[in-house]
């Protein structure tokens, strides 16, 4: 059997399959489909400091093999997360990583803070890449605010830091050696591209915040290319996230230079998906005569030109 574990910095998972937040709830509602403690680990909705409502409805429209969401980071804070579902959370017997967004780095600071206290937790997200919020991205297509968050992060709490990053930047490359450079443990690459839905018959914008965030198979070549310039150019972890709906899908994202994936938008049609893809991961690296994950991350060969 090949070893499916995987260490990003301080960030040590059983195997590299992750279920990314926002796209599997708390968990509780997808016990009925998931034996948690075989995937990799659980990324909660993002969670903001105080409750927030989201935007307007329509908030999700289907879009040519993706959805457009428009969420706009509806959760009910972080103390009540923290009060009422962390515990059922770090019973899972799987590695959860808090996903967390500020309005300034201060939030950022204090949430980090508290969520550090629970040593259980495995790491922490700074959604620092929102599409849907005022302010949601400043911090993702910065490089100098990037930096301070994840540093001003990492001296309040001792957990690993991954930093989920925009695609809606002229440079990913920059932002993610930026919080490399700051103690980021890993990056997480990439939240949605920025697009949106019109019915042109009512000459209107379909979502309720006009504009919203693409996911899913539709953004899975973009994403790629990312990670594998990222890979190319910062020595950081990646964690790949986008469209991912298969193990020929994972494969590709390992061998750009991801060291784990997070599924997302296919858990909403398949949330059995991800636990399916830890059972043929094991499958096709042994097909491979991998003995490990590690023996195919960033193995992309360009031929000579
Ligand atoms: O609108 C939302 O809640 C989406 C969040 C995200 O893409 O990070």
């Amino acid at each position: 059997m090949p070893q499916l574990s995987v260490q990003l910095n301080r960030l040590k998972l059983a195997n590299p399959i992750l279920v990314a937040s926002g796209t599997f709830g708390y968990a509780r509602e997808m016990a009925a489909f998931v034996d948690f403690k075989q995937l990799g680990g659980i990324i909660p909705k993002t969670l903001t400091a105080a409750p927030r409502i989201g935007n307007p409805p329509p908030r999700t429209v289907e879009a040519s093999s993706g959805l457009l969401n428009s969420i706009g980071l509806d959760n009910d804070g972080i103390d009540a997360f923290l009060a009422k579902t962390l515990d059922y959370l770090l019973g899972l017997e799987t590695a959860i990583i808090v996903n967390i967004a500020g309005r300034n780095t201060e939030e950022f600071v204090q949430m980090a803070a508290k969520v550090g206290q629970h040593k259980q937790v495995a790491g922490l997200e700074l959604n620092i890449s929102c599409p849907n919020v005022s302010g949601g991205v400043d911090f993702g297509t910065d490089p100098r605010l990037a930096a301070e968050v994840v540093s001003q992060v990492r001296n309040a709490c001792d957990l690993p830091v991954i930093a989920k990053l925009t695609p809606n930047v002229t440079s990913v490359v920059e932002i993610a050696q930026a919080a490399a450079e700051a103690g980021a443990d890993a990056v997480s690459l990439v939240n949605t591209f920025q697009g949106m839905a019109i019915d042109w018959r009512r000459r209107k914008p379909i979502l309720g915040n006009v504009i919203g965030g693409l996911s899913g198979p539709a953004i899975k070549p973009l994403a790629l290319r990312i990670v594998w310039q990222v890979a190319q150019a910062v020595n950081v972890p990646i964690i790949g996230i986008g469209g991912i709906q298969s193990i020929d899908d994972v494969m590709e994202f390992l061998i750009a230079g991801a060291t784990a994936v997070q599924i997302g938008t296919a858990n909403f049609y398949n949330p059995g998906l991800a636990q399916q893809l830890v059972t043929e991961l094991s499958e096709i690296l042994t097909e491979q005569n991998c003995q490990s994950v590690g023996d195919i991350v960033g193995t992309l060969q360009i031929p000579a030109r």
